[in-house]
C-alpha cells in the first residue's frame, strides 16, 4: 500500500530557480518521487506533500519509485533490471544516504546512494541542477562487487513521475532529408516507446528528444511542459507509461534492445545523462531554458564565436582538383565568408574516393586531385584570405579500401554472414581500443601536420548492420561500448584541441543530441537544404538546441530565391554551399551585404532568447524573434510557407520578449537590391507594450516571401 508521509521521512529536494524535484525516503528506505513542478517558497513544506495524495493507493507503493528495480514486487516498467552473479534475477534498492554539493557557480549536484540489502550491488542517482537555466541533468552509476560479472538487462538514466489530468506527448519522426516532423498525441494508459536501434547514431527515424504537455495540449507561451532529451548518440529508448492510477512515468535511457550489459565486479557503469526542464510558460519557456543551458554548460564555445563558411559539396561533389578549389577559395573571399570547407572526395589512392563506394579509411590525400597535399591547400586558402577546413568520416570504412584489406578485424561484421552496407560502407569497431587510437590518430595527425587547419566537419553516414565485434568479449556490450569508444576519442581530441570548431554531421541530422554536442561546436540539421523545408526542420530542432549550433547553409536545393534562402539561414549559423561564380550580380551583391549585416546581428540571434510567434503548421507564415538578454535589440524573421491566393501576414503579429517600457524602432534588413521597403520609410517608434499587445505586420505576402526586421531600443 502507498506509504504515508511520516515525521521521520527524509525529503531530498533538487531545486533550480523555478523548479523542484522532491524525493521522499520512507522508514522502509524506499525512495519515491513526490513532486516535480514549481518549487515551493518554503522548503519545509515539501514534507507536507501527502505521499499518496494525487496518485491514490497502489499495490506496491513504488509506482512512483525514484529508480524502479525489477524482480521483487514491481508491477510496472522498470528503470533497472539485473541478473546477479548467482543467477538471481531480482533487485531491491534501498536508500543509504544522500549528499548535495555546489560544484560550480549555479550548479548543484545531489547524489542519492541506493543499495541492495542482499547483494553487494549499488546504484547512485545523480541530479545536477543548473539553477539559473532551470535544467536538471540526471544519470545513474551502477557498481557491484559480486564474485562474478552481473548482467544489466536494463539500465535507464532516469525515472520521472508526474501526476496530471492528461498528458500530451510531442515527439518527432522522419527519415533522411526529412528530419524532425512533430506529432502530438495524447498518452493513454499503457506504454508508448520511442526508440532507435541504429548503433552509431540516435536519429534517422526518431530523435531522443520530446515534450510532454500536462493537462492540455502544448502551447507556445502557456501551460506546463516537461521537455527532455537524452544525451546519447546511440540506441535509445524513451518509455512513457501512464500507470493504472493515471500518473505519468517517464523512463529514458539506453535501449535495452540487444544490449544486456555484462558488468565485471568493481567496474563502474555510468548511464548517459537525461536532461529535462519543467516550464509553466509553455514550449517556449522550455526551449529557452535548454538554449541558455546548452550555450553556457554544454556546447564548446557556446557563448563564443562561429565562422561563416563556403562548402564545396553541392558545388563539386567528388569532382574537383587544386585548380577548381583555388577558384572556390577566391570566390569564398569575394563573397565574404571566414572559411572554406573541403568536403568528401579528397583522399584515397589505391581506391580513390571518386564516388561513395571506395576509399573511406584511407585518409591520405589523393595524389591526382591534390598533388601538392593538404598543407599546400591550407596555405593557398590562407593566402586567398580565408581559413581552410576539412571533411572527415573517421568511424567508417569502405569495403574497397586499404584499411579494410589490412585490418578486417577492425570492422563491425558477422563472421558467417554476408556484409550489408549502408551507403556502401561499414563501421569501424570503436569498442576496440586499437581502433580508437587509429581514429584519434587520423585527426591528430591532420592537425599536427596542418596546425592552422581551421575547422573539421565530422560525418557519420552509416548505421551498424550485422553487429559483431572481432575482439569484444560480450557481444551484447557492443552497442554501448561503440558509443563510449567514440566519446573517448572525442574527449581526447577535445582535451588536445579545446577550441577547434567542429561540425557534427550524420548523413544529415542523425546525431543532433547533447551526448555528441559536448564535443562539437555545431551540428548539421539535415541534408535537406531547401529553404522552405528548413523553416520547418529548424523550427523543430529549436525546441531543444540553440541557434548558435545550427549550421544553416544556402544551397541550390529548392526553388526559393536567394533572399529567402539567406534569411532562413540567418536563423542560425550561416554558411554557403553554392557556386558563387554562378550568382547573378544582384545576387552576389545581396549576399555580400547580407554577410555584413549578419556580422552585426549574429550575436542577437545566437545568444538572444527565442520566441516563436506564428507556427508554420497553423499559419500562412512562420514567425520567430530573437531578443537580446538586455531587451535592447531583437531580430525578427517571418517567412511565407503557404502559396495560396492572399496567403501572407494579413494582420499584425504580436511580438514577445521585449521590454514593455522601452521604445523601439523597426527597420527592415536584407532588402534586395532594387527593392524598397515601406517599413523603412516609417520612422515611428513603438513601445514594447504596444508591440506585444497589438503587434506589427511584417507585410509578408507572395511578393515579399521573407522579411527580416531589426528592432532597436530608442534611447
Ligand atoms: C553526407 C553529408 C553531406 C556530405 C556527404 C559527403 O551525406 O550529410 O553534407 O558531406 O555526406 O559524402
Amino acid at each position: 500500500m502507498g506509504s504515508q508521509a511520516a515525521p521521520d521521512d527524509v525529503h531530498i529536494t533538487i531545486e533550480t530557480q523555478q523548479t523542484a524535484l522532491v524525493i521522499r525516503v520512507d522508514k522502509e528506505k524506499i525512495a519515491t518521487i513526490v513532486h516535480l513542478g514549481p518549487k515551493l517558497r518554503n522548503t519545509a513544506e515539501y514534507a507536507a506533500i501527502p505521499a499518496n495524495g494525487k496518485r491514490g493507493e497502489d499495490y506496491t507503493g513504488i509506482y512512483n519509485s525514484a529508480y524502479t528495480s525489477a524482480g521483487s514486487r514491481n508491477l510496472l516498467e522498470p528503470a533497472i533490471q539485473v541478473t546477479h552473479a548467482d543467477g538471481n534475477p531480482s533487485l531491491d534498492l534501498k536508500y543509504v544516504r544522500h549528499e548535495t554539493q555546489s560544484i560550480a557557480d549555479g550548479v548543484v549536484l545531489t547524489k542519492v546512494y541506493l543499495k541492495d540489502p542482499q547483494y553487494p550491488f549499488e546504484v547512485t542517482l545523480f541530479y545536477k541542477a543548473y539553477q539559473k537555466e532551470d535544467v536538471i541533468e540526471q544519470w545513474s552509476s551502477i557498481r557491484h562487487t559480486e564474485k562474478k560479472p552481473v548482467v544489466l538487462q536494463k539500465y535507464a538514466s532516469a525515472n520521472l513521475y508526474i501526476p496530471a489530468q492528461n498528458y500530451y506527448l510531442t515527439h518527432f519522426h522522419g527519415d533522411w532529408a526529412n528530419e524532425m516532423n512533430p506529432s502530438e498525441v495524447p498518452l493513454t494508459e499503457g506504454i508508448k516507446i520511442l526508440d532507435s536501434k541504429l548503433g552509431t547514431r540516435a536519429d534517422l527515424f526518431q530523435p531522443p528528444s520530446f515534450l510532454v504537455s500536462l493537462n492540455q495540449p502544448a502551447d507556445e507561451d502557456r501551460g506546463e511542459v516537461i521537455a527532455g532529451t537524452l544525451s546519447w548518440s546511440g540506441n535509445f529508448q524513451l518509455a512513457f507509461e501512464v500507470d493504472p492510477l493515471h500518473n505519468l512515468r517517464i523512463i529514458p535511457g539506453i535501449n535495452p534492445y540487444a544490449s544486456a550489459y555484462t558488468l565485471a565486479p568493481g567496474v563502474e557503469f555510468t548511464t548517459p545523462a537525461f536532461l529535462f526542464t519543467y516550464s509553466n510558460k509553455g514550449k517556449g519557456g522550455a526551449s529557452r531554458s535548454f538554449h541558455r543551458w546548452a550555450r553556457k554548460h554544454r556546447i564548446p564555445q557556446g557563448e563564443g564565436n562561429r565562422l561563416t563558411l563556403l562548402n564545396n559539396w553541392e558545388a563539386t561533389y567528388f569532382d574537383f582538383n587544386e585548380e577548381k578549389l583555388g577558384a572556390l577559395f577566391k570566390d569564398g573571399k569575394k563573397l565574404g565568408v571566414d572559411l572554406f570547407l573541403l568536403d568528401d572526395g579528397w583522399f584515397g589512392n589505391k581506391y580513390p574516393r571518386n564516388n561513395d563506394k571506395t576509399g573511406l579509411g584511407d585518409w591520405q590525400e589523393n595524389v591526382k586531385k591534390l598533388p601538392h597535399g593538404l598543407g599546400y591547400l591550407v596555405k593557398e586558402a590562407e593566402s586567398a584570405g580565408i581559413k581552410f577546413g576539412i571533411w572527415l568520416e573517421p568511424e567508417m570504412v569502405s569495403p574497397k579500401s586499404e584499411l579494410y584489406e589490412k585490418h578486417p578485424d577492425w570492422v563491425i561484421k558477422l563472421p558467417n554472414r554476408s556484409e550489408y552496407y549502408f551507403r556502401n560502407q561499414l563501421v569501424l569497431d570503436l569498442s576496440n581500443p586499437k581502433v580508437q587510437d587509429f581514429v584519434y590518430g587520423i585527426v591528430n595527425d591532420l592537425l599536427t601536420k596542418n596546425p592552422t587547419l581551421g575547422y573539421i566537419k565530422w560525418d557519420c553516414n552509416a548505421v551498424i548492420y550485422n553487429a559483431y565485434s572481432a575482439t569484444i568479449q560480450n557481444q551484447s556490450n557492443l552497442y554501448v561500448d561503440y558509443v563510449q569508444g567514440l566519446y573517448k576519442v572525442l574527449e581526447r581530441l577535445r582535451t588536445k584541441y579545446p577550441t577547434l570548431p567542429m561540425m557534427l554531421c550524420s548523413g544529415g541530422g542523425g546525431r543532433v543530441d547533447y551526448g555528441a554536442l559536448k564535443y562539437f561546436t555545431e551540428y548539421w540539421p539535415s541534408d535537406n537544404t531547401d529553404a522552405l523545408e528548413r523553416v520547418f526542420i529548424q523550427w523543430n530542432y529549436s525546441y531543444f538546441f540553440p541557434s548558435i549550433a545550427s549550421c544553416n547553409h544556402i544551397t541550390d536545393w529548392g526553388k526559393q530565391p536567394i533572399k529567402f534562402r539567406t534569411d532562413v539561414a540567418m536563423m542560425g549559423k550561416i554558411g554557403y554551399d553554392i557556386v558563387v561564380s554562378k550568382l547573378t550580380e544582384p545576387e552576389l551583391q545581396f549576399s555580400q551585404q547580407a554577410l555584413k549585416t549578419y556580422e552585426n546581428i549574429k550575436n542577437v540571434i545566437w545568444k538572444g532568447d527565442l520566441f516563436r510567434l506564428a507556427s508554420p503548421y497553423t499559419n500562412d507564415v512562420a514567425s520567430a524573434i530573437y531578443v537580446s538578454e538586455s531587451q535592447d535589440r531583437a531580430v525578427w524573421f517571418t517567412f511565407l510557407v503557404k502559396n495560396r491566393y492572399k496567403a501572407g501576414s494579413t494582420a499584425p503579429i504580436k511580438l514577445n520578449g521585449l521590454d514593455p517600457a522601452k521604445n523601439y524602432r523597426i527597420q527592415e534588413l536584407n532588402v534586395y537590391p532594387g527593392a524598397s521597403s515601406a517599413i523603412n520609410k516609417n520612422t515611428a517608434t513603438y513601445s514594447g507594450n504596444y508591440l506585444m499587445t497589438i503587434g506589427f505586420d511584417p507585410q509578408v505576402d507572395t511578393r515579399r516571401t521573407s522579411v527580416v526586421l531589426e528592432i532597436t531600443d530608442v534611447k
